[in-house]
């Protein structure tokens, strides 16, 4: 059953705190469509290769820990929920020792290529069952959604994108100071920029959104106008606000 207005896959990429979960939570809600975190099942991956006891710089390890994963994820942007075999882990998968230790795991091509096959097969279910879906992550627009409709990437500079993380932390509970944040930021960044396996970067037809000075009613404004200059919505649109 189609049920939401969106028509197909949009695609937004780009570095940790320029917004792009919040962005593409409510981007899917107002739209009807899927949503897909693709950042919280490298992050789920993570915690199994943490709790196996094995270093994240083992890429023969980690290959073994990420095939016999059993990992589910919803797409349904109203009810998030990420588990690890039976168990919800959502809350586990956002705490520093992952955040630490996820890029390195991501780096390695068998999880790669592991995650784009469920990646690609959940967004698949969604474009039936919603009509279209949200995605996000790094890659979207380059290695797993290559004809995505709409691909957006996002950017903010780096005081910027600290400063919204180091908040995201206080409201989640967690505590962090701003200084170690971008340090973190930073050097997060450097890492899935560099490594060679679908590295983080635009895809050549992505539209490139900078929010440093734009509040997420302001994103979200811009991309509701290029959904519409598509025409990807399949029904008329509702006058719903942010
Ligand atoms: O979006 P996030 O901060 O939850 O993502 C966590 C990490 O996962 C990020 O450092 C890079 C990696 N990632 C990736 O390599 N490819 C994706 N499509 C999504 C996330």
């Amino acid at each position: 059953m189609v049920e939401g207005e969106l028509r197909g896959v949009i695609a937004l990429d780009g570095p940790s705190g320029t917004g792009k979960s919040t962005v593409a939570r409510r981007l899917a809600a107002h739209l009807g469509a899927g949503y897909l975190d693709t950042g919280a099942m490298y992050r789920t991956v993570t915690l199994a290769v943490l709790r196996a006891g094995v270093a994240p710089s083992d890429e023969a390890a980690v290959t073994r820990v990420a095939e016999r994963v059993t990992l589910s994820i919803s797409t349904d942007p109203a009810h998030q929920e990420v588990r690890l075999g039976e168990e919800s882990v959502g809350i586990e998968i956002r705490g520093q020792v992952v955040t630490g230790a996820v890029s390195a795991v991501s780096a390695v091509p068998r999880v790669r290529e592991l995650l784009r096959i469920q990646q690609q097969e959940l967004i698949a279910g969604a474009c039936d069952s919603y009509g279209g879906i949200v995605v996000e992550g790094r890659d979207i627009g380059t290695a797993i959604a290559p004809d995505a409709a709409l691909k957006i990437f996002l950017t903010a500079s780096s005081d910027a994108r600290a400063q919204r993380r180091t908040s995201q932390d206080a409201a989640e509970g967690r505590t962090s100071t701003l200084d170690a944040t971008k340090q973190d930021v930073d050097r997060r960044d450097r890492l899935d920029s560099s490594r060679a396996a679908s590295p983080l970067q635009a895809a050549d037809d992505a539209v490139r959104l900078d929010t440093t000075h734009l509040d997420v009613a302001g994103v979200l404004d811009q991309i509701l106008e290029l959904v519409d200059e598509r025409e990807l919505r399949g029904v008329a649109a509702s006058p719903g606000r942010w």
